[in-house]
């Protein structure tokens, strides 16, 4: 089977699938993206995957592509024509094609859009997760509006390539006030050592993570008490579990960060929970 790709329009083999050599995200990030996790064939928590699209475009002035009626069924069809059961499914929209300026092009410039889709080991995943992950520090270099779930992502890909460098699975980044921001591409949490979880408040410093909004509710459901305040890195190494989520990895316990072991060293009940608990509080769209 061969992969394919949605292009403006036009599935392509994955081989065949470029963008123009002006497209403005390849010459500027000028773009925005979501991924979402694709489950025995159904997209998880789509419609707050597009909401939070809608949303960048509208921070960025990218005008929408396509209604999202038309954007839902070619990223079903996208799915569909890669066999995708197990998964993931990767939308892009630009600003669009037009000769190199940094300021925006006509009115007239339609955005560009691209969609690719792929399966993924989710017992490997789930494996990972049984035995924790490692994450590294590093100190907060993005800029102030990493609200925006942007194409510009090199800091992002350096502090990944850092921790991957360091043994670990994620970097956390450090602000300036020694608080925790979040990972290269994932939220961050705590369960304090009083059983209460802890997570940096979705303002401008993180990304407001879908998989982040469930779990609010899959611990509301587990009676668990939530705090969205900002926590430092010694608070977290001090904690009793810690843990960061994200569409990809879904929740993924954290056993050491910067080589101190948190909690037993170990993955912790409530993470384990967490993680098992969510698909009953995330949407399972047909
Ligand atoms: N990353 N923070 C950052 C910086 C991210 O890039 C992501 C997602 C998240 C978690 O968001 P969500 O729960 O909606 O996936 C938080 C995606 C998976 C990626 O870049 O591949």
């Amino acid at each position: 089977m061969s992969r394919i790709a949605y292009v403006n329009g036009r599935y392509l083999p994955h081989r065949d699938a470029f963008v123009h050599v002006e497209d403005r995200g390849y010459q500027f990030a000028d773009g925005v993206y979501e991924v979402c996790e694709v489950r025995g064939g159904k997209l998880i928590d789509e419609r707050r995957h597009l909401d939070r699209l809608d949303r960048s475009l509208k921070e960025l002035r990218i005008a929408a592509p396509m209604s999202r009626g038309a954007l839902s069924t070619v990223l079903r069809e996208t799915v569909r024509r890669n066999l995708v059961r197990d998964g993931l499914v990767y939308l892009q929209v630009t600003r669009g094609v037009s000769r190199r300026d940094h300021g925006f092009p006509a009115a007239s410039v339609p955005p560009s859009i691209v969609v690719t889709a792929r399966s993924a080991n989710f017992a490997k995943n789930d494996a990972t997760a049984a035995a924790g992950m490692k994450v590294i520090s590093l100190p907060e270099n993005r800029w102030d509006r990493v609200d925006i779930k942007s194409v510009g992502l090199l800091p992002n890909v350096l502090a990944k390539q850092a921790a991957r460098e360091a043994g670990a699975g994620e970097a956390w980044f450090v602000d300036a006030q020694g608080f925790v921001t979040e990972g290269a591409s994932t939220n961050a949490w705590i369960l304090t050592q009083d059983g209460v979880l802890v997570t940096r408040p979705a303002e401008h410093g993180i990304l407001r993570g879908i998989t982040r909004t469930v779990l609010m509710d899959v611990a509301a459901e587990m009676q668990l008490k939530v705090e969205e305040r900002a926590f430092t890195l010694d608070e977290a190494k001090a904690a009793k579990e810690a843990f960061v989520s994200s569409a990809t990895s879904l929740i993924m316990p954290v056993i050491a960060i910067d080589g101190t072991p948190v909690g037993t060293g170990a993955v912790g009940p409530v993470a384990r929970s967490l993680r098992s608990e969510f698909h009953k509080f995330a949407e399972a769209s047909a």
